[in-house]
């Protein structure tokens, strides 16, 4: 773990080296499976990163836009059915726009005594959004781990009161169900009762609403999906031709999820100099890279109970396209 000060800035960085799988494991992996896939935190390096946020502006993309919403209007009885928190922890905390609603609300009452713990693997782009934060809450100090989430746990600051765990965006979507629960239950593990955990959801609607959202008619998202590939070529010396893949995002109603993919147009070798091993493609075939899965209030409300959560209160928009969920940790029974 590297560490860097500033006065109210602790910026932590996971010691890649010591982690058991490096970027070419992950592909080499992924791209000799049977159905090839590739885990969807490699989109995020600074490209991808900013890439993702021109989607959160797009007309299609109304996740971003409902669940800021959500927060517009909700913040102050979000914070008030929190109780009295002293941090807010966020995972995958991205440009933290959203959680500027929250620390707006929470500054009305305690401006000088919170602390902020964003969690992103996107490195620099977490450092740059987190000194923009400090900037513009002089009273706040900041702890930012750039780490993958399951690493980041371990390299929390100690609790120094309650704190308020955030998980937005639907990141928990991109989870399948049952790594969601084990998600959520580690995060519960490390939950004081006090502790709270907001997590934005996106809810079940017909597929002509959904699947635009993730394939917008100015192509930003098939820009984002394919920054995956320009990454392998330019990390691991390889020589994807972009032109050759095409971006699906078909809705999966039996997974009741949105499956990202990049389909090949035509029988096709890339060579991957930093395996030393070339992969062969046939027409069609397709790298799966990202799954957003959709919930309805009752099955996340089972998922949340696995992890060992209630849902205390949850909030939505008028449509109910979104729904941010307020999860406390159920006491163990003695
Ligand atoms: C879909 S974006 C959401 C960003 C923000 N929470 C929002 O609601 O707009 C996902 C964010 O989580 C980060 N991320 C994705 N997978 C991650 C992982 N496994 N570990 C840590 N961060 C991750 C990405 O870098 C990105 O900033």
């Amino acid at each position: 773990m590297t560490q860097q000060m500033d006065t109210r800035l602790r910026f932590l960085e996971a010691d890649v080296s010591r982690s058991p799988e490096s970027f070419a494991d992950v592909v080499a992996e992924g791209l000799s499976a049977a159905q090839k896939w590739l885990p969807c935190r490699y989109f995020y390096d600074e490209a991808g990163s900013h890439l993702f946020e021109m989607i959160c502006d797009l007309p299609e993309y109304y996740l971003t836009r409902t669940e800021r919403a959500i927060l517009d209007t909700h913040a102050d009885a979000m914070l008030k059915a929190a109780g009295d928190i002293s941090a807010l922890v966020e995972f995958g905390s991205g440009s933290g726009c959203k959680t500027r609603i929250l620390l707006d609300a929470a500054g009305k009452n305690r401006p000088n005594n919170l602390s902020y713990i964003p969690v992103d693997i996107s490195g620099e782009f977490l450092y740059n959004s987190s000194r923009a934060l400090m900037q513009d809450y002089p009273g706040l100090s900041i702890t930012a781990i750039a780490a993958e989430y399951n690493d980041a746990i371990s390299m929390l600051p100690p609790r120094s009161g309650p704190r308020l765990f955030l998980f937005m965006g639907s990141n928990v979507g991109n989870f399948d169900p049952c790594e969601a629960a084990s998600f959520l239950a580690r995060i519960r593990s490390g939950m004081h009762s006090e502790d709270r955990l907001l997590v934005g959801i996106d809810l079940h609607k017909h597929h002509s609403h959904l699947e635009p959202a993730y394939d917008d008619a100015a192509g930003v998202t098939s820009r984002f999906n394919k920054n995956l590939l320009k990454r392998i070529n330019r990390e691991l010396g390889a020589n994807f031709d972009l032109d050759q893949f095409d971006h699906h995002a078909p809705f999966v109603d039996h997974h009741s999820r949105i499956e990202m993919r990049l389909v090949s147009q035509r029988e096709q070798t890339v060579r991957i100099a930093a395996l030393d091993r070339k992969f062969t493609f046939q027409p069609e075939e397709y790298i799966h890279t990202e799954n957003s899965h959709k919930y309805s209030h009752a099955a996340f409300s089972r998922l949340a109970l696995e992890a060992g959560l209630a849902i205390e209160n949850s909030w939505t928009d008028e449509r109910e396209w979104f729904a941010v969920c307020l999860l406390k940790p159920i006491e163990a029974r003695h």
